[in-house]
């Protein structure tokens, strides 16, 4: 494993699940964690400090060194309290996992109005405002003359990259927290920030919502355990990763897909304004057989995975 040693990491959403994984995998690489974990219920609702405490414990158990955070990665003050507390406990960042989330699936027709806002604060502010408090503090160094290595993993999903029926709210932010990654990538570099996304898969309480009970296999490898994204994180975070940015990485079990962002493609070219009627006939002469998305399921099989929902 490659040593963090000296480094100060913040792991947003850590008490459970994918979080507590790459908390777990960090501290044991040698980077000392603040575990933020507000302790909600997968609906967003209500705090715990039990979450983030237990991990700190399992950390510190294993003789590593761990904070706990309560703050919501939502609120724009209290993530800037968050990125502050590390900075005030360590002597500095250099690591920012954004993870925390939760789930308020519904049907686009029948989505309410706070279904829709509470999965957009949460996951979209709750990237936007650390990594933009973070952001600050590192150029601040850089500016002073520091050479830095710091690193920011995001952490999208297959909803939002390939798009999942009955997740408007979560999908559409998910795909932004994507681009955002692209946008802070080059936005960062100078000043020595890499910044790179993960598409995990694991069973964790949001997947049993959605896809119900997922039975860990009796022996050898399981591809869905929530510490399987943990070596990326590692890897992305090791010195030696300074030129690997704005990625995004599709990770199932031992496949680890690094996925083409947008891509320039079926180029429709006129030397001058289209013609509506001229450009309808050219669509359907490219795409004889029409144009639709392929849908989650059989995109997450073309990057080496599998859905839940087909087991
Ligand atoms: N499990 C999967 O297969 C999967 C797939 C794609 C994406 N993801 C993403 O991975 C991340 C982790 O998900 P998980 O499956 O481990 O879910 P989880 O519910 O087990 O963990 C999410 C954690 O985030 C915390 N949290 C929620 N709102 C918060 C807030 N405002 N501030 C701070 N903490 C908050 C919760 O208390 C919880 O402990 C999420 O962003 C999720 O969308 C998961």
């Amino acid at each position: 494993m490659p040593s963090l040693e000296g480094k100060v990491a913040i792991v947003t959403g850590a008490g459970r699940g994918i979080g507590r994984g790459h908390a777990l995998a960090l501290a044991e690489a040698g980077a000392r964690v603040v575990v933020n974990d507000l302790g909600a219920t997968l609906a967003g609702e209500g705090t715990d400090a039990t979450p983030a405490q237990s991990v700190v414990n399992e950390i510190v158990a294993a003789e590593g060194e761990a904070v706990a955070n309560y703050d919501d990665v939502s609120d724009f003050g209290a993530a800037e309290h968050m990125i502050q507390r590390a900075i005030e406990r360590y002597g500095g960042l250099d690591i920012l996992v954004l993870n925390a989330g939760i789930l308020r699936d519904r049907m686009l027709v029948n989505m309410t109005e706070d279904e829709w806002d509470a999965v957009i604060a949460v996951h979209l502010k709750g990237h936007f405002s650390p990594l933009r408090h973070a952001a600050a503090y590192w150029r601040e160094r850089s500016k002073s003359g520091e050479s830095l290595r710091a690193r920011v993993i995001t952490t999208s999903s297959p909803s939002g990259v390939f798009g999942n029926v009955g997740q408007a709210n979560y999908g559409a932010a998910k795909a932004a927290i994507a681009g955002l990654t692209l946008i802070a990538a080059q936005e960062l570099h100078r000043y020595g920030v890499t910044v790179n996304c993960i598409a995990p898969n694991a069973r964790t309480r949001m997947t049993e919502e959605t896809f119900g009970d997922l039975p860990a296999p009796d022996e050898g490898f399981d591809p869905l355990d929530p510490g399987n994204m943990a070596p990326l994180v590692v890897a992305l975070c090791a010195d030696e990763a300074q030129d690997i940015t704005g990625q995004c990485f599709f990770v199932w079990g031992g496949s680890v897909n690094v996925l083409r962002p947008w891509d320039a493609g079926e180029l429709l070219a006129a030397d001058e304004r289209w013609d509506a009627d001229a450009l309808l006939a050219e669509l359907r002469e490219r795409f004889p057989e029409g144009a639709a998305p392929e849908g989650m399921v059989p995109m997450m099989g073309k990057a080496g995975g599998r859905s839940m929902r087909v087991g």
